[in-house]
Parts: structure tokens; sequence; C-alpha cells
């Protein structure tokens, strides 16, 4: 109140007057602060409680040291010289894991949600058709993102762990509907499908149509090239096989999805996923760099980072690495009876395992015993799954053996540990 009378004064008034209050409203300004009325909460006494678990669930997953220490170096300014040479090096390193010379490479600011929405709101506009593969949760959420859009939605649905074995429905939907943009998830975590992809672009250029895929829980973990497969943008998350905390989604437009952005006729219903506008700010373009909004510094250090781990172990490596642990896995569940939901091995998902709940077990049970006594988390089902499966995920510095082994012997425990009580509740 005072300070906004002091202010109306030195605009209306005399010379005087202004000298006098500008002595003043420091003295004004100093005053103790008596109009904080809520007091600190007694909670930020205490540290906060952060146990060390391990992350064997469908994402975040436990980041690789490197990773963490990088993110705690100094923070620099969003337009440094030489935070924009970190943020180019981000970019050749999301291209060597996106095997593409896309220039349109960079990461959107905000978890694997943001890229999917990044993705559709640039590549579509109201008004036009997308059809949509929803072999699981993220196809149904692309369908969600796309209706609230004003687009027309065209869903090719599948049963739970279900994978499009043939391209002929697809072909068949692009044939009738002549949509801008298909739709595909190429690691669907609440189902465990990997989708094949080979072929699909093919398809897609022939009826002029763009293919759009998600890749949050498979980049990196399975045989991905994004300019030999022809696909036109992809997007993917930063936490769970990359090994990075969330709040990164990587994302790659080809040349026909820069144009077709180009050529809008209406601006993205998004200013803070705007790609163009992003893509200057990440250097994509040949043009003096401009700040759109404030880049997560640190982060951006942490994904530079996680790229680094791929290039040293050799992308081919760290994808035969994730095939081999999820192999072994899946032959540890069946040799203690268990069945995988996934039941054609081509189409399993290596990063994301779905374990069906066997009859008269109480999937939670499982789920808490493994945390409580192991710290180890796995996920129960999600969307269609829910209920009737575990996610077992293997995803980065996560995926090794000794993982493998910890969580099959921590499962097994937890199922006799259940055998023992139903047994006794009986006696
Ligand atoms: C395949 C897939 N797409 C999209 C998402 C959404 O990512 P986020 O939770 O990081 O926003 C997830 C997250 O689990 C995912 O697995």
């Amino acid at each position: 109140m005072l300070v906004r009378k002091a202010l109306e004064l030195l605009s209306n008034s005399s010379y005087q007057y202004r000298c006098l209050v500008t002595v003043a409203l420091p003295q004004i300004r100093r005053t103790p602060a008596a109009m904080a009325t809520v007091p600190p909460p007694d909670v930020l006494r205490q540290p906060m409680h952060i146990p060390k678990k391990t992350l064997l669930g469908p994402g975040p997953s436990n980041p690789h040291p490197n990773i963490i220490e990088a993110m705690t170096q100094p923070i620099l300014g969003y337009l440094h010289p030489e935070f924009l040479e970190i943020m180019d090096q981000t970019r050749a390193g999301l291209q060597y894991v996106f095997q593409t010379n896309n220039r349109m490479t960079l990461a959107v600011s905000g978890t694997g949600h943001s890229g999917m929405e990044a993705a559709l709101v640039n590549l579509l506009e109201p008004g036009e058709t997308v059809v949509i593969c929803e072999h699981g949760l993220w196809g149904q959420r692309a369908s969600e993102m796309a209706t609230r859009m004003g687009c027309n939605v065209v869903k090719l649905p599948r049963a739970p762990g279900q994978a499009f074995e043939t391209y002929d429905e697809i072909e068949e939907a692009l044939k009738q509907h002549k949509p801008a943009v298909l739709f595909v998830c190429h690691g669907d975590s609440s189902t465990g499908v990997l989708q094949p992809l080979d072929g699909l672009s093919d398809i897609c250029h022939r009826y002029n149509c763009l293919l759009l895929v998600d890749t949050v829980a498979s980049l990196g973990g399975t045989r991905l090239y994004v300019d030999e497969m022809g696909i036109d943008c992809v997007y993917s998350g930063s936490q769970k096989v990359l090994g990075c905390p969330p709040g990164l989604a990587p994302i790659t437009f080809s040349e026909a999805a820069i144009r077709k952005i180009s050529n809008r006729k209406t601006k993205p219903l998004s200013f803070y996923l705007d790609m163009t506008l992003v893509g200057n700010y990440w250097g994509c373009f040949d043009e003096p760099r401009r700040y759109h909004h404030t880049g997560p510094i640190n982060l951006v250090y942490g994904l530079r980072a996680a790229v680094t781990e791929v290039a040293k172990e050799g992308l081919e490596n760290v994808v035969a690495r994730h095939q081999q642990n999820a192999l072994k896995l899946h032959r540890g569940l069946e040799a203690m009876g268990l069945q995988l939901l996934v039941k054609n091995p081509k189409f399993r998902l290596p990063t994301l395992t779905t374990v069906e709940v066997p009859e008269g077990v109480d999937w939670k049970f499982v789920t808490d015993h493994l945390m409580n006594k192991h710290k180890i988390e796995i996920a129960g089902g999600l969307g269609l799954t829910a209920g009737k499966v575990w996610r077992i995920g293997l995803m980065g510095y996560n995926s090794t053996e000794e993982n493998v082994n910890r969580v099959l012997a921590a499962i097994a425990e937890a199922l006799s540990l259940w055998e023992q009580a139903k047994q006794s509740a009986k006696i």
C-alpha cells in the first residue's frame, strides 16, 4: 500500500516530492516482512528422505553415475556460448542415437508427453486426419491429444499384447482416409509390445502421409535407424533407456516433416512447443539463435552425458545388451512357470517385459514384497493391462545380468511367500 502510494507520488508530483520519495522508498522497503502471514512449514526443517531403489519398472530408470555428475556442474546462461556448444554436442549425440542426419533434431523441454504433443501439434492442423495404431495406452493417449486439437482421428485398435503383424489394415486405412499422419508407438510400455517398423514408411509415403513414431520406451534399447527406416518424426524421453532424469524429450523431424510444418496454414496451437521457434533456439537452422524459453540447463548436461555413454559403448552393443538381458529374463520367468503377455517373441519389447499375473495371485503382494524387502521397483499393468500383468523394465544402465538375477530371485521369493500365506490361511 505504502509502496503504491509512493510510486503514485513519484509519477505525479514535483521534483522536490520526487527527491523526498526516492530517499524514503528504501526505508519503506526495508520494513520487516510483516505481510507474510503463512509461516514456513515445519516439514522443511527435516532433510529430504530419498531411499536408494533399483528402478526396474517402466521408467524412470537409475542413471549412470556420470550423468548425475554432469548435472551437478555450474549453471550457465541459456544463450552463453559454452551452453550453446553443449546443446550442439547434445544434438550431434541425438543424431547418433536416432541414426539420422536430420538437421531438426533437438530435445523438447518436458517429459515424453511433451514430445508427443510437440509432434502432433506441429505436424497436424485442426481438421486434418490422423490414423493412430492403438496397440496400447500410448496410441490412446495420442488419439486423445489429436482429438483435443480438432483433428479427425481414425483409430486402429489391438487387444493387449498384440502387434500389427502385417501392414494390411494400416494400408487400407491410409487408402480410405488419406491422413496427413500415421502414428505408431514403437515400444508400448503398457503392453510390452514392440511394433516392427521396417517398410512402413514406404507405405505411408505412397499415400502422401508422414510416419510419426513414439520411441519413449524403446530408443537406445532396440534397433531404430530413423533415416534408413524413412521415419518422418520420432520422439522419445530422457528418463528410460537413455538413463537421464525425466524432463527432456529428444525429437527429430525429416525434411518432409519440416516442409509440412513450413507450409502450415495456421500457427501451431502451442507457442511453447512451436518447433520452428524451439528449433531456432537449438540451432537447427542456419540463422542466429534467439531466446524462446529458458533451457533446462542441467538436464541438458545430463542428456549430453547420456548420449556420451551410448556413444562410448556403441549403439549396436547397447542394443545387443538389452536384447541379451531381456532374453535371460524371459527364460527365467518361463522357467518359473510364468507366462509372458506377448506370445510371439518377435514382438517382445526388450526394454520392458509384461508378465501375466497367474490366477489367484495378488499382483500387489509381489510388487510390495520386492519394494519392501529388496528396494526393487517393478510395476503393475497400465490402461487395459491394469491388474493383469507385471511390468519389468531393464533399461539403460539397469539392463544388466545382475539385475536380471536379482529380480528373478525376488519374484520367486515373493511367489513362494504368497503360496505359503495361502496355505496357512487354509489351515
Ligand atoms: C511409450 C511411451 N510413450 C509416452 C510416454 C509418456 O512419457 P512421460 O511419462 O515421460 O511423459 C511413456 C511413459 O511411460 C511411454 O512409455
